[in-house]
């Protein structure tokens, strides 16, 4: 039986979240941290998926009219899985085929820390159920479909994570109706960042709700944040060209205040930023939509062990970044 290894990687955002919903641009690189999909036909139209990195352990789904549902005994399947089931409803939509297949699915990155884990998802699934079938999907097209199903699950959504995870790299990318902009940016060294966690409270989609209607309410004052957030962002891509760290670390500190302006960050997300500053970062602020999640730290070399320690203390992980890696990659282990 055909069997595919998928995987994607996770990512940070350097600039931009939230104001890229509204198309302003935004900076943002792929991480070492994957989410692999080993996707095996099946003899029937069944789509069984063990997701136990995703900590649902064994959940049947199966192809409906037209869309797929999923079956579990949990009371509330992992907000991740809405994505992997979507991204093989939108797949086989776009392939106009369908075929049974086993997904197992493994993530190297905590789920839902705001590290891209369901742009990963839908996009190493898209690309694993796709070659299974027999197509050769470009990484654009990965893109654009994975973009389709954050839209879907999300009800709004901006092409960046799943742009990112397809591609990999370093982009600034913005996006106008269904055309995505995106300028590879080539980084003169390795940005040195120190990557920290804490409890998810709320997912994405809620947190980009939360902005949206903050927005209904106070749309101009909204728009002018949005608008600083991609100000900043234009300045931060020059600082990063030059390799100017300390106006990089100054400009993350910037655009962390802006976030937090919009509502989307927390205490604990604030107190993990002016930790980092004040044990030697030269600039910190969440990453990802907020509502707890992750953190990003510019740390130089000389500051990196403190800091380090120090978030690892009051955090549920840190550890240093690995940026600029590569995009969606497929292997196919049996014809
Ligand atoms: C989430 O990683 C980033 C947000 O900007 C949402 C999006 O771009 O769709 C908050």
């Amino acid at each position: 039986m055909v069997k595919v290894l998928a995987s994607a990687p996770g990512k940070v955002t350097l600039f931009g979240e939230h104001a890229v919903v509204y198309g302003y641009p935004a900076i943002v690189t792929a991480i070492n941290k994957r989410v692999y999909v080993e996707a095996e036909l099946r003899n029937d139209n069944e789509i069984k998926i063990n997701a136990q990195d995703l900590r649902v352990p064994g959940l049947i789904v199966s192809i409906g009219e037209g869309e797929v549902v999923v079956t579990t005994d949990y009371g509330r399947s992992l907000a991740a899985m809405s994505y992997l089931s979507k991204a093989i409803e939108v797949t086989s939509k776009f392939l106009n085929e369908r075929k049974g297949v086993n997904l197992v699915v493994t993530s190297e990155m905590p789920v839902g820390a705001g590290l891209g884990t369901s742009a990963a998802v839908s996009v190493a699934t898209i690309a694993a159920y796709a070659t299974c079938l027999g197509h050769e999907l470009s990484s654009e097209v990965i893109a654009q479909l994975g973009w389709q199903v954050e839209k879907e699950v999300q009800g709004i959504a901006s092409p960046m994570d799943t742009t990112i995870s397809a591609l990999g790299g370093t982009l600034k990318l913005w996006y106008e109706g269904t055309t995505v902009h995106k300028t590879p940016l080539a980084l003169s060294s390795e940005l040195p960042l120190v990557i920290s966690y804490v409890e998810r409270e709320k997912t994405t989609k809620e947190m980009v709700a939360k902005v949206k209607e903050l927005r209904n309410r106070h749309s101009e004052l909204v728009d002018e944040i949005m608008k600083s957030i991609g100000f900043v962002t234009n300045k931060a891509e020059q600082a990063l060209l030059k390799n100017d760290l300390s106006e990089v670390g100054l400009l993350m500190n910037v655009n962390h205040g802006l976030l937090d302006a919009l509502g989307v960050s927390t205490r604990r997300l604030n107190e993990l930023v002016y930790l980092a500053r004040s044990s030697g970062a030269l600039g910190s602020k969440l990453t990802g939509a907020g509502g707890g999640g992750a953190t990003i730290s510019l740390v130089q070399n000389s500051k990196a062990e403190l800091v380090l320690n120090v978030l690892s203390m009051f955090s549920l992980m840190s550890f240093k970044a690995v940026i600029n890696t590569e995009g969606v990659k497929v292997k196919v282990l049996a014809k």
